[in-house]
């Protein structure tokens, strides 16, 4: 059983996991624990209601303008063609759905991710443009309350004469049923605006900024899940900001680079010792 954190319980790993653990500070006691695995296997193994939220950005498997496109790779999909840093950077796969699969496939997951988060936890989704309506969807069927869309407006995103550009993606939200309003003690907003990474080393990567503010929709010190960490960008956030982190990563390549940045996040906070403040 993942144990729940509880503020003043001593105990810092689930004693069963495997993957890379740490521990935060021995005083404060989130912890993170980051998996190399698919996620519906390791949602399998979780206990139901041992997250307090599921945060994640999952492949999107957009692109393109008819079915054909979208199983292209992801440097041709997503990756400017004159983007010498970017089509540098590794490949990630479950990008290459098609439509009906791609719909079957995510209330699949939903679905494991409902049982396993807490009554009143929430879940937040990214998503394009393309497969918002489908995500939204896909949330209601596999249990959630859908509670809304978080616009992210990156200014620095791509435009194109002549038509409007797609400079924004969207973070689809819901609850595991009714969420009392008291569960945190602030009002977040419901839009961002923030530019992409310069420095990434995934080609999806997410700001941690904007992943900083998504994490404090949980209680400090509650657990966040993200099925697919990619570099770990929301557990990074999620350490920064005193919350514990579970993750899970299919590829090697980037389940190694989200353990490094956990250490290092990590390391920042035990050599600080004490939880830096959100930057506004
Ligand atoms: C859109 S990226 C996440 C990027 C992340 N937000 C970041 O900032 O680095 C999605 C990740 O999910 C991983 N992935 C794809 N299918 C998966 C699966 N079935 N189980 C676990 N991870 C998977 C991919 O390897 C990829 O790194």
């Amino acid at each position: 059983m993942y144990p729940h954190p509880e503020p003043d319980s001593p105990e810092t790993f689930a004693p069963w996991s495997r993957g890379c653990r740490m521990s935060l500070r021995e005083t404060h006691l989130p912890t993170v624990d980051m998996r190399h695995g698919e996620a519906l296997s390791v949602l399998s193994t979780l206990d139901a209601a041992s997250v307090d939220a599921v945060i994640t950005d999952p492949p999107y498997s957009s692109g393109g303008m008819v079915r054909g496109d979208r199983t292209a790779g992801v440097h041709a999909k997503y990756v400017r063609r004159d983007s010498r840093s970017g089509n540098r950077l590794a490949a990630f796969g479950g990008d290459n759905r098609d439509q009906r699969s791609f719909a079957y496939w995510s209330a699949l997951w939903l679905s494991e991710a409902l049982r396993v988060t807490t009554p009143g936890g929430v879940l937040a989704v990214f998503t394009d443009w393309r497969q918002l309506p489908t995500t939204t969807d896909a949330i209601q069927a596999g249990g959630w309350v859908w509670r809304g869309i978080v616009p992210w407006h990156k200014p620095n995103g791509r435009r194109c004469q002549g038509r409007f550009a797609n400079n924004c993606e969207y973070i689809v939200w819901g609850t595991c049923g009714p969420r009392p309003l008291n569960i945190v003690p602030h009002a977040p907003d419901g839009f961002f605006q923030i530019n992409t990474p310069r420095q990434r080393e995934h080609i999806t990567q997410k700001p941690l900024e904007l992943m900083r503010h998504l994490v404090t929709i949980t209680p400090a010190g509650g657990l966040i899940l993200d099925p697919f960490a990619g570099t770990g960008t929301t557990g990074v956030a999620a350490v920064l900001e005193g919350r514990s982190f579970l993750g899970v990563e299919a590829s090697d390549h980037f389940h190694t680079i989200a353990t490094r940045r956990l250490a290092e996040a990590t390391e920042l906070i035990d050599q600080r010792g004490e939880q830096p403040t959100l930057t506004p």
